[in-house]
């Protein structure tokens, strides 16, 4: 028996309402901030991503699907969605439209992770970029945005936190300072701590390991470095912020795991769930577009994982609208009464009524049976009476009551029970 790789999982029919939900609040929180759908392939030039997200990531160092076509041509499946809309946006000129340019995106990741509940090998994240703007107003409108699309979910029992990492002027002396720090507790630090030290100092703020954060956490804090513009622009995201009433916690050791952030970072985290507890991640990303070939674009953006989303919702509790059931069942006993019934499913489908048709020739009996595992309000039985008479027996499941009705007027009929 096959099946489906590790870390990647069939979105069952029982799943998909939870996926409608999901989806339907993003496109929707979209239309709202003005976002506009964009979709980008599913592999990409692999360089596209260790030109952005830079090597000394994990996603870059272990964890990219990298293939070589029939072509010679190296690829990858895309591990992220934020430097595919940067290609996407120099690709197609977008840098002459009035900026900034705003896309969102609704579509499955691919990273080479250890997998576990809310940890996947293919992903999913509704991400939203707005490109070609430097306003911290338009930080504070990301997160707004975010901690809006997460409500409107009924989500809400979640932190804010947000950090500044500085910029090309003023990280590299941060750095300097947090090498000499680290240099001191070597020996201390797990062993992918020593590495980071050597390939990006960043992220050794941000492991997990419990000796490792005790030291992180007397660290320099960069927030202590940043030049004066980042420290201003930082200042106004927060002071926005406030504005709009949204709650945050800042955290000097939230860095992010892709490389290509500057000034602004912040995650959303469930209070829930102790092992992923990232619903969302964004920030500025102001050199990505000048790194991928374009001129200087400042860009800020927020992409949150599906799969954790739900989960969310499922663990709360919270209550997502019921799939709707077909309204009938069509049951139908003889040969010449299957044939009628198979005119009057189409005629009633052309009418915008879901309809399921029995198949085969059971008893009456056994087609009630099936009507009741669809939960379908109504049924609609043809037999050879009826027939001759043109008429069907209208049976309500639920009252358990039947009725005669021409065939002439059953969609009407079926069409004002619907609406009320
Ligand atoms: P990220 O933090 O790598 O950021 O991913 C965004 C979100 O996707 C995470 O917060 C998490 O909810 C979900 N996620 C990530 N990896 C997995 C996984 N293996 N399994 C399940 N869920 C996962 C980015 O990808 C950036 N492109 C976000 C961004 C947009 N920054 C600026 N604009």
């Amino acid at each position: 028996m096959y099946k489906a790789p590790r870390g990647t999982s069939d979105i069952l029919p029982e799943d998909s309402e939870y996926w409608k939900y999901v989806t339907d609040k993003a496109i929707a929180v979209g239309q709202l901030y003005n976002y506009q759908p964009l979709e980008t392939p599913v592999f990409e030039d692999a360089q596209l991503f260790t030109r952005s997200t830079a090597e000394g990531t994990d996603i870059v160092d272990k964890e990219m699907y990298v293939f070589t076509d029939r072509g010679g041509q190296n690829l990858t499946l895309k591990a992220e969605g934020t430097a595919p809309t940067c290609r996407a946006y120099l690709e197609h000129g977008m840098f002459n439209l009035p900026q900034p340019v705003k896309l969102y995106y609704i579509t499955s990741f691919f990273r080479y992770e250890r997998p576990q509940a809310g940890r996947y090998r293919q992903h999913h994240q509704c991400g939203f970029e707005a490109i070609g703007d430097a306003d911290p107003l338009l930080d504070a409108e990301v997160i707004d945005l975010s901690q809006h699309f997460l409500r409107s979910l009924g989500i809400t029992e979640f932190s804010i936190r947000l950090n500044s990492i500085g910029c090309r002027q003023c990280q590299p002396n941060y750095i300097k300072t947090l090498r000499e720090y680290y240099s001191q507790q070597e020996a201390a630090l797990c062993a992918d701590c020593q590495v980071r030290l050597l390939k990006n100092p960043l992220r050794l703020l941000d492991c997990k390991k419990k000796d490792c954060k005790q030291i992180a956490d007397v660290a320099p804090k960069i927030t202590d470095y940043l030049c004066s513009d980042c420290q201003a622009h930082f200042e106004r995201v927060q002071h926005y912020l406030t504005t709009l009433e949204i709650p945050f916690t800042l955290n000097h050791r939230l860095v992010r795991g892709l490389d290509y952030y500057s000034r602004t970072v912040f995650e959303l985290e469930t209070l829930n769930e102790k092992s992923q507890s990232a619903l969302g991640g964004g920030g500025r990303y102001d050199n990505l577009v000048e790194q991928l070939g374009g001129r200087p674009t400042p860009a800020v953006g927020f992409a949150t994982g599906i799969e954790r989303l739900i989960l969310n919702i499922q663990q709360t509790g919270i209550s997502i609208p019921a799939r709707s059931a077909p309204v009938a069942f069509i049951a139908h006993l003889g040969d010449a009464a299957k044939l009628a019934a198979i005119k009057l499913s189409s005629r009633l489908r052309a009418a915008g009524i879901p309809v399921v048709l029995a198949t085969g020739t059971k008893s009456l009996r056994a087609q009630l049976r099936q009507a009741n595992s669809f939960s379908t309000s109504y049924t609609i039985i043809i037999g050879e009476q009826e027939l001759s008479t043109e008429n069907v027996v209208l049976r309500d499941m639920k009252a358990q009551k039947q009725t005669l009705v021409t065939q002439a007027n059953i969609a009407e009929i079926l069409l004002q029970k619907q609406s009320h």
